[in-house]
C-alpha cells in the first residue's frame, strides 16, 4: 500500500509504538486518527503528529463502532486500521495466578477489539473492494512470554485471527498483517522510547519498530517482524519443540538469577 491521502486509523495511538506508527503514516502522507484512552493524552499526541484523535476504549464494542464511524464522517472512507493497543500486566506467581480479571482484559484488548475492528470494517471494504486489517500482536504470540501467560496465550489468538482474516478475506480484495514485535522501550514494558533504546542490541526504539512496520505495509507482508531473530526462534520452535522448550526454561532460571525477576524491562537483556 501507498500512503499518500490514504485514512488510517491507530488504536493505542496515544504512545509508544502506535505513535510512532503514526506518526510515520502522517509523514509519509497518510490522513491519520488516533484513538487511545484520556482525552488530554490523545489530544496532546494528535497535536504533535499533526492527527486527528479520539478517545476510545477498545474493550467497548460501542465506541470501536463509533471510532470507525467518526473516522469516516470526518475523514472518509477508512483504507488501513491497525489495532494495536495493548496491556502487559504480568503473573504474580505461577502460570494461572494472574487473576481472571487480568485474562478478562487481555482478551478483551488484544482479541476481541481486532474482531470488532474487523467485524465494524469488513462489510465497508468487501463493498470496496479494498482495504487493511493490521493487528500488532508480538514475538509472544508466535513464541512465549515467561512469566505472562495471559499475554502469551491472547497474543497468540491475535495472530491466528489475523490469519483467519487474511485466509478468508484476501480473495476480498483486503490486505491483513500481524506485528510481533519483541522488546521495544515502551511504557508497556517501563521504558520511553527513544531515550531507553540503546542499551542493549535486541531493544528497538518505537520509531525503529515504525520504519519496519511501514516497509512491510508497503509490500503488504503479512508477518512483520521488526526483529528478525524472532523468525528464527519461530522456525527452531516449529521444528524441535523440546529443545525450544529447555532454552526457554534456561531463558526463565537466568532471568531469575541474573535479575531477581522476570520484569520484560529487565528480561530484554538476556535475548
Ligand atoms: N513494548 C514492547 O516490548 C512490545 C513488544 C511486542 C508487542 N507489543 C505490543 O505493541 C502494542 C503497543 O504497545 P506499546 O509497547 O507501544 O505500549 P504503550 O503502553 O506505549 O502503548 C499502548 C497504548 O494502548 C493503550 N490502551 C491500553 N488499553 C486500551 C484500551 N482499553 N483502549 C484503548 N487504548 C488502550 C494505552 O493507553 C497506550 O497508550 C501492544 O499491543 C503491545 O502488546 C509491545
Amino acid at each position: 500500500m501507498e500512503f499518500t491521502n490514504k485514512v488510517a486509523v491507530v488504536t493505542g495511538g496515544a504512545s509508544g509504538i502506535g505513535r510512532a506508527i503514526a506518526a510515520a503514516l502522517r509523514q509519509a502522507g497518510a490522513q491519520v486518527m488516533i484513538a487511545d484512552l484520556g482525552a488530554e493524552r490523545v489530544a496532546a499526541a494528535a497535536r504533535e503528529i499533526g492527527a486527528t484523535g479520539m478517545v476510545c476504549d477498545v474493550t467497548q464494542e460501542t465506541q470501536i463502532q463509533a471510532l470507525v464511524a467518526e473516522t469516516e464522517r470526518v475523514l472518509g472512507p477508512i483504507d488501513l486500521f491497525l489495532s494495536n493497543a495493548g496491556i502487559g500486566v504480568g503473573e504474580p506467581d505461577h502460570a494461572a495466578s494472574a487473576p481472571d480479571e487480568v485474562w478478562q482484559r487481555c482478551w478483551d484488548i488484544h482479541v476481541m477489539a481486532h474482531v470488532h475492528a474487523a467485524r465494524a470494517l469488513l462489510p465497508g471494504m468487501i463493498a470496496r473492494g479494498s482495504g487493511y486489517l493490521v493487528n500488532t500482536a508480538s514475538a509472544a504470540g508466535l513464541l512465549n512470554q515467561v512469566g505472562d501467560a495471559a499475554y502469551s496465550a491472547t497474543k497468540h489468538a491475535a495472530v491466528s485471527f489475523a490469519e483467519s482474516l487474511a485466509i478468508s478475506h484476501g480473495d476480498d480484495g483486503i490486505a491483513v498483517s500481524v506485528i510481533c514485535p519483541q522488546y521495544v522501550a515502551t511504557p508497556l514494558i517501563g521504558m520511553d522510547s527513544p531515550a531507553d533504546g540503546s542499551d542493549h542490541p535486541g531493544l528497538l526504539s518505537a520509531e525503529q519498530v515504525a520504519d519496519t512496520v511501514l516497509e512491510g505495509l508497503r509490500d503488504e507482508r503479512f508477518l512483520i517482524l521488526p526483529h528478525p531473530a524472532v523468525g528464527e526462534y519461530y522456525k527452531l520452535r516449529a521444528a524441535e519443540p523440546e529443545r525450544w522448550l529447555g532454552g526457554m526454561r534456561k531463558l526463565r532460571r537466568t532471568a531469575l538469577r541474573e535479575t531477581g525477576s522476570l520484569h520484560p524491562a529487565k528480561m530484554h537483556k538476556l535475548v
